[in-house]
């Protein structure tokens, strides 16, 4: 018996170019590892309508955790127009397989570290070194969204709420609502685990993302159990920033932040923002986070623009495999392969076309590898 059990999900494009790439590191750290590879992403809804099949569901379910590479998706018409002749008309509808897997294995933390690696022509500034806990499954994302706004939820509204009047002149069809919901035990957790990250990684300080001043009631949710959770940890330096200020202050003095936490929407932004100070899509890679699974992935898409051309940059699924790896408790393998990452970075040799150069996938794959010793 070996000590895990990974998933191994490739996908699209170059998912599955990035995923084939970071087997070359990943195999020399020898890790006591079965990896079960299994089926995901556009070729299964065309063929068979369900781009999350059931047996990949279970494979995961059977797993410690999952390597996820890259999928496309498509609006919802041109989905249904590529589907097998023989599924047409029967009702499947597309759905991503990334929200799906988020929900149901209830993976609440999305997990975005960007770290300036010296050397890398494509970082914003040196010393950036950041963590951003976004929480993944409510906030804005929540999906309660009504439109046109149903007759009984709007009477309601008008009733608990005098801010509806200002509204009174528009029909039903000319309101949408998308609803901000936040639950104390969903904000608590997230906050938990970026608190309980700063205190086991050594991190200073945390800073809470959002807007309270205007978003009075989730905002102050989320504020008055951060600043319960603190207090639990008065060695790490808390404070609350508005999220808009909070991106300047990203691009004025991005070097000063540490442990970034913020709701679903908010996290998404600042997520996207902090990736580029540190080189973008071919560098950054999340963990999607529960209690018992979670699912780590670059954050680029399928590329279809580079499928098939060896070029891509690897080192975000690579990235991706390090956090893993920590996130398992194997922290010296994860240790090497950051190690081995950076260490490439900075002898400025191997680059790929990102970064100026004109390295394929597995080259830059190879170079990482043969650093680990
Ligand atoms: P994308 O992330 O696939 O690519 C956008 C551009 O970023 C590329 O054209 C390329 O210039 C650059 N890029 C991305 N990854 C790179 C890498 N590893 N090395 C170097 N350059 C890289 O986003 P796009 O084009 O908007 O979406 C393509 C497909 O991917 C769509 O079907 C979309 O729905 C899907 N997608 C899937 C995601 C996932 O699997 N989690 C996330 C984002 C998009
Ligand atoms: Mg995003």
């Amino acid at each position: 018996m070996k000590r895990w059990r990974i998933a191994v999900l490739p996908g699209d494009g170059i998912g599955k170019e990035v995923m084939e790439a970071a087997f070359l590191p990943l195999e020399r750290l020898n890790l006591d590892a079965h990896f079960l590879w299994g089926d995901v992403g556009w070729e299964f809804w065309k063929k068979e309508g369900d781009a999350l099949p059931q047996r990949t569901v279970e494979l995961l379910r059977s797993t410690d955790a999952c390597l996820f590479g890259a999928i496309t998706s498509k609006p919802a018409n041109e989905a249904l127009q590529e589907l097998d002749p023989h599924l047409q008309g029967k009702g499947q509808k597309y759905s991503s397989p990334i929200v799906k897997l988020r929900q149901m294995f209830d993976l609440y933390v999305n997990l975005r570290p960007c770290k300036a690696f010296p050397g890398n022509p494509l970082n914003y500034r040196e010393r950036i070194n950041l963590v951003i806990f976004r929480e993944n499954t409510e906030g804005l994302y929540a999906g309660v969204e009504f439109h046109p706004l149903p007759s009984e939820v709007r009477e309601v509204l008008e009733r608990h709420h005098p801010a509806m009047k200002r509204f009174s002149l528009a029909r039903n069809e000319e309101i949408a609502i998308s609803l901000r919901l936040m639950t104390k035990k969903g904000c608590r957790r997230i906050l938990e685990k970026a608190f309980a990250y700063a205190h086991r990684f050594g991190r200073q300080r945390v800073t809470l993302v959002e807007k309270g001043n205007i978003l009075r009631e989730t905002g102050s949710l989320m504020i008055r159990e951060a600043q319960s959770v603190a207090q639990d940890y008065p060695g790490i330096s808390f404070e609350v920033a508005n999220v808009d200020a909070l991106a300047m202050w990203l691009v004025k003095n991005p070097e000063q932040y540490d442990v970034l936490v913020a709701e679903n929407l908010f996290g998404d932004i600042i997520s996207d923002l902090a990736a580029q100070l540190v080189g973008g899509l071919g560098f950054a890679a999340s963990g999607n986070i529960g209690e018992r699974y979670a699912i780590f992935e670059p954050t680029h898409g399928s590329a279809p623009k580079y499928a098939g051309q060896g070029k891509a940059n690897p080192i975000a699924m690579i990235n991706a495999t390090a956090m893993m790896l920590e996130w398992l408790g194997e922290l010296e393998r994860a240790r090497a392969l950051e190690r081995s990452v950076s260490e490439v970075i900075r002898a400025e040799k191997v680059r790929t076309y990102d970064m100026g150069g004109t390295a394929s996938t597995m080259e830059m794959a190879q170079a990482i590898a043969d650093r680990i010793i």
